[in-house]
């Protein structure tokens, strides 16, 4: 059996685990990923025989390729995810479980002979800048190479980090198999994936990964969510520090102050539009960089300051709605060296998704890779369709990304996408109500799961489909962490989304949020005053620098207003969630629940900001 083991390699145990995978797997050929160009290239090159990628033309799109995947494998399975903790409490309610010691035996049912006809791509990747002190090692085994290229774009991998592992360095166990092995002869699919058993489990105590029959996106790159969400959440939790469903931003203002900020928006609610972010032209001197757009590590310095990194090296972003206006930093990112997944792509090697420019190209075929009829009504690009885009392609990158030191986080952003009842923007009161606001916090369903869309679910700190452990323990280390810093992060509530009676959002959004992100950095500074409403402080009209936009104090009004009706559900929607964790809810939670319902019974029925009520 071919098999490019490199010559040096001296650790032991990564070699009996590749050896002992390679047994169960049964895969024709075995390949060692150096992370080189020439070895991205060439799997590029094997991928367009397959039939899987299509080359974009390459004076539009550089070293860029379009697929089409499985139309039963186009998103994250939340109810095939699991938690195999050795106790069912340590998963928690909000987890699928099942008892490691069963899941096991099913896992290596699956396992058996999976890979046969394909070749075993062995990935060795770091998560973080390479020797930074808050960056952690994997190894991928995979049978997929589409997952290779993808993660030779999102991690840093290759030969590098072979050497950073030494003889026995420590790393996590990712196992994936797309579940589709050949028989002798038999002819391959465009997008090989088992169409009906997925699992995506996770061992947090053995610190290991199997996915089994999904290609797609956070199913299959194993370092993104399984790895740096909920196993690294796992490992944060004994080891003290934080790894979040966050962007990483830095603001620098007119003087040229750098203040950073981390954000946590459920999946598919602008999370890359806000890392982005480009001011209006208005607010002069003004300018946003970006560290990362998905994922922070968080740790506590000596200084008592949080330092967060990056874990990623690239962008795996929602394509539809990205466009020229909305984030032209991300158009730059994916206009070169770019994997395009369920977007629509023309005779002529363009790509197109809905929102990308107005017009629909005349001739294209959609993710389905059908031609498109315009009069179908259907989507041209899937609605979670994505770009994979190296990190450092985007002109908004800061200077300080790679710093293995990570940067300081002044603030923490929590938002999600609803239609009714929160305001744009309000401040939690201290640390604790703004781990309260967090853990409660509510979002309309998006297309990155399979599943319903649209309806309000909670997502505590976006992590819901990510937090490796009981999500009320995960409340009880943000609590205990707070304790134990001198002067924390300012937290902040925001939602972009809110729309009125027709349907039609209240806020423009994408740049103009700049207006308000200056108000929290501002706050942060100590440097402008705000009032307080039942919720947690909030800015006046007269505080947000409305530079040449229209927006009417009526208009801020409605979208800052605290309904008491609306809110007093709000909280006993609340309610629910705990129900379901009550034995481990921190305290504190019961009497800040009784807090914001006594002071939204002091105030008017619609406490607003409007100068004839306050
Ligand atoms: P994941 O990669 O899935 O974790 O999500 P993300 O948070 O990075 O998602 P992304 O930034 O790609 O979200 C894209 C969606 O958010 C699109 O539907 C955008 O139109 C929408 N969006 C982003 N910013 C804004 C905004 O300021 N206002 C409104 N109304 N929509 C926005
Ligand atoms: C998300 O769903 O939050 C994503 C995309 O960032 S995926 O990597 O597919 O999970
Ligand atoms: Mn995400």
């Amino acid at each position: 059996m071919l098999n490019n083991q490199p010559k040096h390699l001296s650790h032991g145990a990564l070699i009996a685990f590749i050896e002992e995978m390679s047994k169960l797997c049964t895969p024709d050929a075995i390949h060692w990923c150096d992370g080189s160009q020439a070895e991205y290239d060439n799997l590029c090159g094997l991928l367009v025989q397959a039939g899987t990628f299509k080359q974009l033309n390459q004076e539009r799109w550089p070293n860029s390729y379009a697929c089409n995947s499985d139309p039963s494998d186009v998103a994250r399975v939340e109810d095939k995810t699991f938690i195999c903790s050795r106790r069912k409490e340590d998963a928690g309610p909000t987890n699928n479980w099942v008892d490691p010691k069963f899941m096991k035996i099913k896992m290596n049912e699956l396992f058996t002979g999976c890979m046969k006809g394909r070749t075993l791509y062995v990935i060795p990747f770091c998560m973080g800048p390479l020797g930074s002190p808050l960056s952690k090692i994997g190894v991928q085994i995979t049978d997929s190479a589409y997952v290779v290229v993808n993660m030779h774009i999102m991690t840093r991998m290759g030969s590098d980090v072979l050497k950073l592992l030494g003889a026995d360095g420590e790393f996590v166990k990712c196992l994936h198999s797309l579940g589709a092995p050949l028989g002798p002869g038999q002819k391959d699919v465009s997008w090989p994936c088992n169409p009906t058993t997925k699992y995506i489990v996770h061992y947090p105590e053995d610190r290991t990964i199997v996915s089994y029959g999904s290609g797609y996106g956070g199913n299959a790159l194993l370092g993104k969510k399984c790895f740096a969400l909920r196993i690294a959440s796992a490992m944060a939790k004994d080891e003290g520090w934080l790894a979040e469903h966050m962007l990483i931003l830095g603001v620098e203002d007119p003087t040229g102050r750098k203040t950073y900020v981390a954000a946590a928006f459920p999946s598919a609610c602008g999370k890359t539009n806000f890392a982005m972010l480009i001011p209006p032209t208005d607010m002069k001197g003004w300018k946003v960089t970006t560290i990362g757009d998905d994922i922070a590590w968080i740790k506590p310095g000596k200084d008592g300051k949080l330092y967060a990194i990056n874990p990623e090296y690239g962008y795996f972003g929602v394509a539809p709605g990205t466009s020229e206006m909305t984030n032209p930093n991300a158009i730059k990112a994916l206009s070169k060296n770019s994997i395009f997944t369920n977007v629509g792509v023309t005779p002529d090697g363009d790509v197109w998704w809905e929102g990308l420019t107005k017009e629909v190209p005349k001739k294209i075929y959609n993710w389905k890779n059908e031609l498109h009829d315009p009069a179908s009504g259907k989507l041209v690009a899937h609605p979670n369709s994505r770009f994979t885009a190296p990190a450092n392609q985007s002109p908004s990158i800061d200077a300080e990304w790679e710093n293995p030191n990570g940067v300081p986080i002044s603030a923490f952003i929590f938002g999600g996408r609803r239609s009714t009842t929160i305001p744009l923007i309000y401040q939690a009161f201290n640390w604790n109500f703004g781990v309260y606001l967090a853990s409660t916090m509510g979002s309309e369903t998006t297309a990155a799961a399979v599943g319903e869309v649209g309806h309000v679910r909670r997502d505590p700190f976006a992590m819901l489909p990510f937090c490796g452990y009981h999500m009320a323990d995960y409340f009880n280390h943000w609590l205990q962490l707070g304790r134990n810093l001198p002067n924390p992060p300012r937290m902040f509530g925001i939602n972009w989304f809110r729309k009125d009676k027709d349907g039609h959002f209240l806020w423009p959004g994408f740049g103009d949020n700049m207006r308000i992100l200056k108000w929290i950095i501002e706050r942060v500074n100590g440097e402008v005053s705000a009032i307080e409403s039942p919720i947690g402080w909030m800015p006046e009209y007269e505080d947000i620098d409305w530079g040449h936009m229209k927006f009417t104090p009526e208009q801020y009004d409605t979208l800052m207003e605290v309904d008491r009706e609306a809110w007093k559900h709000e909280i006993l929607d609340h309610e629910e969630l705990f129900s379901r964790m009550y034995d481990k809810l921190p305290k504190e939670f019961f009497f800040m629940r009784e807090l914001l319902l006594s002071g939204l019974w002091r105030s008017p029925e619609h406490w607003s900001l409007a100068p004839e009520i306050h």
